[in-house]
């Protein structure tokens, strides 16, 4: 047993921490963070990289945490005791602190060649990375890439600080204090604003086939709607994702459903939406399609070629007329007069809020960042350019402060 006790009601009062800690002088301060979880509630079990044994021993851990400590997939009685997999089940927040260069470029590629890095692959915990390394290695394209590539999966990245390094250089890259770990957690966690609703969302575009190797489709990466799932999922909601074709990671803990035109997206939205409390429309859904596929490619004739369109369904139009329908959260994508057609697209397809944002070169499709405007029967609220992360963790507070008003006004809150 271990000297020290929980203290109960703090803010991570029972909360299962897993830590893991990999290679690196910083390694030496995730000590003090065990100590600091245990004391705001946390229940810890530290996992550490073979490079971090170089640093700290296990015994350190050991006795901060008053668990045993993992460092290898290859340990019998451990795997015996807890396997990897159980480990992974068992914890409800992953944090990775210090996190090296060479763990965040293993944990954005997949990898799973050791215990931490295969326990990340097999947990539906959020994760949570602090990076700590010099500030060269920080400044890298590479591990910059690699930063892009947790942060658009909905990993939160805490740090790096800036200051002096243990190297002698000054720049960005120091480990952050534990208590500002601890605080940052805390906050990632948030009020859980929407624990156990149930959130439906589609994203990215829809593609219409024209032939075998032919399709019309849109610009749509997908980015904004897997943000909002993401964001979702954080606040502690059941989350189900319809997915046009898109190259993205599936965000942790959301179930997915992939699908290719807007007829199967339609499909798949009707058939869930009434068992959701929330439906947040953000695909881009192709609005027209062939009126026939072809069977084989289509051959150069030397003249024009017409081809035949007819409108496909509104998906959100459609969810609003059904009997059991869930808080309706549209988007608006417009190249001229936002705030217009926006809020005739609010009023004509019965919704409870409409997301706007500006398209065109460079601005709302396929890039990382967004700016919103907001619409809802008789308010507004413009939400600034930012990161899609950031921007969909905003929404998701909006859509949950709409929603609970709108419970109450009906007299169930
Ligand atoms: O995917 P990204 O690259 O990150 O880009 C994000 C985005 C610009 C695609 C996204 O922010 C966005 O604006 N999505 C909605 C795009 C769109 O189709 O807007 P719209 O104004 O054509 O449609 C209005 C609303 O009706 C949308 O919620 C849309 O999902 C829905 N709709 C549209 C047509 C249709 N047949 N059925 C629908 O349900």
């Amino acid at each position: 047993m271990s000297e020290i006790s929980y203290m109960s009601d703090g803010p991570l009062d029972r909360v299962r921490v897993l830590l893991g800690v990999s290679g690196g002088i910083a390694a030496y301060k995730a000590a003090e963070l065990v100590r600091r979880l245990r004391d705001a509630g946390a229940e810890v079990r530290v996992v550490m990289t073979a490079n971090a044994t170089h640093f700290v021993g296990v015994a350190t851990f050991q006795a901060l945490s008053g668990n045993p400590v993992r460092t290898s997939l290859w340990d019998e009685s451990a795997e015996a005791a807890m396997s990897h997999i159980e480990l992974a089940r068992w914890a409800d927040e992953v944090l990775i602190a210090p996190a090296s260069a060479d763990l965040l470029a293993r944990i954005a590629h997949g990898s799973a060649d050791d215990l931490l890095s295969t326990l990340v692959l097999a947990t539906t915990a959020p994760l949570s990375v602090a990076p700590a390394m010099n500030q060269q290695m920080w400044a890298n394209a590479a591990t910059q890439a690699n930063i892009a590539i947790l942060r658009q999966r909905g990993v939160r990245v805490f740090g790096p600080a800036v200051g002096s390094q243990a190297c002698g250089e000054t720049g960005e890259g120091r480990l952050p204090e534990a208590h500002e770990l601890v605080a940052a957690l805390v906050a990632a966690r948030g009020s859980r604003l929407l624990d156990g609703v149930r959130v439906l969302v589609s994203a990215g575009p829809t593609f219409e086939d024209i032939d075998p190797v032919r399709f019309i489709g849109n610009r749509s990466s997908g980015k904004m709607g897997f943000a909002v799932a993401a964001a979702a999922a954080r606040a502690g909601a059941v989350v189900r994702l319809i997915a046009g074709p898109v190259a993205l990671p599936t965000p942790a803990g959301v179930e997915r459903v992939d699908v290719r035109s807007a007829r199967q997206m339609r499909d798949a939205v009707i058939a869930a939406a009434s068992a959701h409390d929330i439906f947040i429309s953000a695909a881009a859904v192709g609005d027209y399609r062939p009126q026939m596929i072809s069977a084989s490619k289509l051959k150069k004739s030397g003249q024009p070629l017409a081809l035949e369109l007819v409108q496909n369904p509104d998906i959100i139009a459609e969810v609003a007329t059904l009997p059991k329908r869930p808080f309706l959260v549209g988007f608006a994508a417009e190249t001229d007069d936002l705030e217009r057609y926006a809020q005739e697209k609010l009023e004509r397809k019965g919704l409870d809020m409409i997301a706007a944002n500006q398209v065109g070169e460079s601005l709302g499709f396929e890039c990382g960042e967004n700016a919103l405007l907001l619409l809802w029967p008789g308010g507004r609220e413009q939400l600034a350019l930012a990161d899609k992360g950031a921007l969909a963790q905003s929404l998701i507070e909006r859509v949950a402060a709409r929603r609970t008003a709108k419970l109450e006004h009906a007299g169930n809150p």
